[in-house]
């Protein structure tokens, strides 16, 4: 359906804002460096106030950036107002015309473009298909549900065929049921356009569910950017380890190195690991372990008491006092495993692959 897919590649963009309280400059983005592959649907995630809807808005064309460039394809669109640019925008708040029904809401853009009328219902028709409001197009749009509104907005967007499609966090007004259905068609509607795709938000499962890649922002700056799974296994910083999913942070030092593997020692205790991660012996460490990896055992590579244990149905949730380290553990599936319970003496154990040094 898109005329053609386009890339968006962000060059040493910065944004500076004046704070209201204090009348002093700072920068509400920082030197992003960000390039989108065509078709690619990456999201901004990160914490409120850390510079995602600047972003989007500088993309957009709502907003100029202080310092950079923006290309969209191979163009240079800094200059561009925003009806010049081959974006559209989703909005949290849908933006829809209330006294209008679904079809004028859809076509208005296409009117706007003076496109004749056998076209622009054929199109307009098309697109209702393509997001499930086949045969709705009378209903007026203060008489539809949130889920139905935020497939509206959708479609006006994509009627307009763009070359690229930002999303402002659309899916925040939906409770949670709907709002994991309506990411499911964002996706599939995404794919089957072919249209590159940048969302915004703040829900880390929205964006492992949604994204090719995910790029998470902290005050401003690009922390990291990669994949779901290299933002999960290798996350660059506490930050990052502790905005996506959650981590344990175990304080060590780096003991022996031998090629790509190490050992760290850990509350006293020699701790093998797989990938040392670029450090050198001597180093001080923090091995970063997701919960899912940890088990509790009658023996394992550090002793420790168990401080809290709790059946959650498809897990067992553990905590467990390691001398100064405090650790969390989820044991999936735990119907046919020994449970420990709160005051017992153990062992955390972990798989030497499954820790990522810092
Ligand atoms: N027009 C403006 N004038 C001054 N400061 C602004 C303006 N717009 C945004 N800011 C500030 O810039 C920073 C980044 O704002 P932005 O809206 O990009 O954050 P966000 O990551 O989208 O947050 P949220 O998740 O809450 O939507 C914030 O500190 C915000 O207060
Ligand atoms: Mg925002």
């Amino acid at each position: 359906m898109a005329k053609e897919k386009k890339g968006v590649r962000l060059e040493h963009i910065s944004k500076i804002y004046q704070d209201p309280k204090t009348g002093k400059d700072f920068y509400a983005v920082h030197d992003a460096n960000i390039n989108i592959e065509p078709g690619e649907f990456v999201t901004l995630l990160g914490p409120s106030g850390c510079g995602k809807t600047t972003i989007l808005r500088m993309i957009a064309g709502f907003e100029s950036p202080d310092e950079g460039d923006i290309y969209l394809g191979n163009e240079a669109i800094n200059a561009l107002t925003p009806n010049k640019r081959d974006t559209a925008m989703v909005f949290q708040s849908y933006a829809l015309l209330p006294h209008y029904n679904i079809f004028d809401n859809v076509a208005y853009g296409l009117k706007l473009r003076k496109l004749d009328k056998q076209t622009i219902k054929e199109k307009v028709t098309h697109i209702l298909g393509l997001v499930g409001l086949e045969g709705m197009e009378d209903r007026m749009t203060n008489q539809l549900s949130g889920g139905q509104q935020q497939r509206v907005a959708l479609a006006r967007a994509l009627v307009l065929e763009p070359g690229v499609l930002l999303f402002d966090e659309p899916l925040s007004n939906l409770d949670a049921k709907l709002r994991v259905d309506m990411r499911t068609e964002i996706r599939r509607i995404q794919q089957e356009a072919g249209i590159t795709a940048v969302y915004v938000t703040h829900d880390q499962s929205e964006a492992m569910a949604l994204s090719d890649r995910i790029i998470v922002m902290k005050k401003g700056l690009v922390d990291q950017i990669g994949s779901p799974k290299e933002i999960y296994y290798r996350p660059v910083d506490e930050f990052v380890a502790d905005f996506i999913g959650e981590s344990n942070f175990l304080r060590g030092k780096l003991a022996e190195v031998d090629g790509q593997a190490g050992t760290v020692v850990i509350e006293g205790q020699r701790i093998r690991v797989g990938d040392v991660n670029g450090h050198v012996a001597g180093d001080d460490v923090t091995l970063v372990l997701r919960p899912e990896s940890v088990h509790v055992e009658d023996e394992g590579v550090i002793p420790c008491e168990v401080t809290l244990s709790r059946f959650m149905g498809h897990y067992q949730n553990y905590q467990a006092q390691c001398g100064g380290h405090l650790v969390k553990i989820t044991e999936f599936n735990p119907k046919n495993k020994k449970v420990y319970e709160a005051g017992a003496r153990a062992f955390i154990n972990f798989s030497s692959e499954d820790v990522h040094v810092l």
